[in-house]
């Protein structure tokens, strides 16, 4: 961690959100600048990852299969732990170039052989081999527009029985399904405006969705600190399922 690592990243996100049409032209306007300090700051920020990554590779069979959408700098492959060397492959898939050559850089430096890097859409991805044991996505959804596709994609990609695991930015509806926690009218409000700055929109529809198609095994919801920014928490979850 560095404090003028911290402020080049805050630089980028208050002032190179990235205003293109296009998305991957817009994610590397945005990650461009920052993707050396990245890691760093976004330990700090991204909660529950390495809770969804543990979660997800004790429930691994030696040689299986993993697609992590949106996977950016590949952090959470190593979030892996001992579970990432019993994996068959394991695919960080991106759209933006700058951290997937974070990515690069790293699975060269730690010579995971299992590893390897996509250039490509997750709402378009379709793995060359077939459909897989797991698939992740690590606070991705809240910047894919259509999130929709990058989740029914997700599952079509799953073999039966598959493990989908996603962590990310949330709001509660108004209205929470029984057993599902419930925020104010300001925690409502306030994120969806903080986040979109940044191309983030937290949603009130994501675990829904995640809880109607497939079957639940492990859901955390929790509120996580924000680098340079007391007393403020923002509101994320952690879901596991299985395809039903
Ligand atoms: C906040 S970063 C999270 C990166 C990483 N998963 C992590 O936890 O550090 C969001 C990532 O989603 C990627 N992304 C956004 N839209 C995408 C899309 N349609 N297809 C693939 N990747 C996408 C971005 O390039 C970026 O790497």
């Amino acid at each position: 961690m560095s404090f003028w690592g911290d402020m080049r990243v805050i630089w980028r996100m208050a002032f190179h959100r990235g205003s293109s049409s296009d998305l991957k032209t817009r994610l590397e306007e945005f990650y461009s600048g920052q993707s050396a300090d990245y890691d760093s700051f976004r330990k700090r920020l991204l909660h529950g990852r390495e809770s969804l990554m543990r979660e997800v590779g004790q429930r691994l069979n030696p040689g299986a299969t993993l697609l992590d959408m949106g996977g950016g700098t590949g952090n959470n492959i190593g979030e892996l732990g001992p579970h990432l060397c019993k994996l068959g492959r394991a695919d960080i898939v991106d759209l933006c170039g700058p951290l997937l050559g974070v990515a690069q850089a790293r699975i060269a430096k730690e010579g995971w052989a299992n590893v390897h890097t996509v250039e490509a859409d997750a709402t378009k991805f379709i793995p060359p081999s077939g459909p897989v044991d797991a698939v992740t996505f690590s606070y991705s959804l809240t910047m894919i527009p259509d999130w929709f596709s990058a989740l029914e994609k997700a599952l079509a990609n799953l073999k039966p029985g598959g493990i989908l695991g996603v962590v990310d930015f949330y709001i509660s509806r108004k209205w929470p399904t029984p057993g599902r926690k419930k925020h104010s009218t300001f925690t409502r409000g306030l994120w969806p405006l903080w986040f979109a700055n940044d191309n983030v929109f937290p949603s009130p529809d994501h675990l829904p969705w995640l809880d109607a198609h497939l079957e639940p095994i492990h859901v955390e919801e929790g509120m996580g600190s924000i680098p340079y920014v007391p007393l403020l928490k923002a509101p994320y979850y952690i879901f596991l399922g299985r395809k039903k």
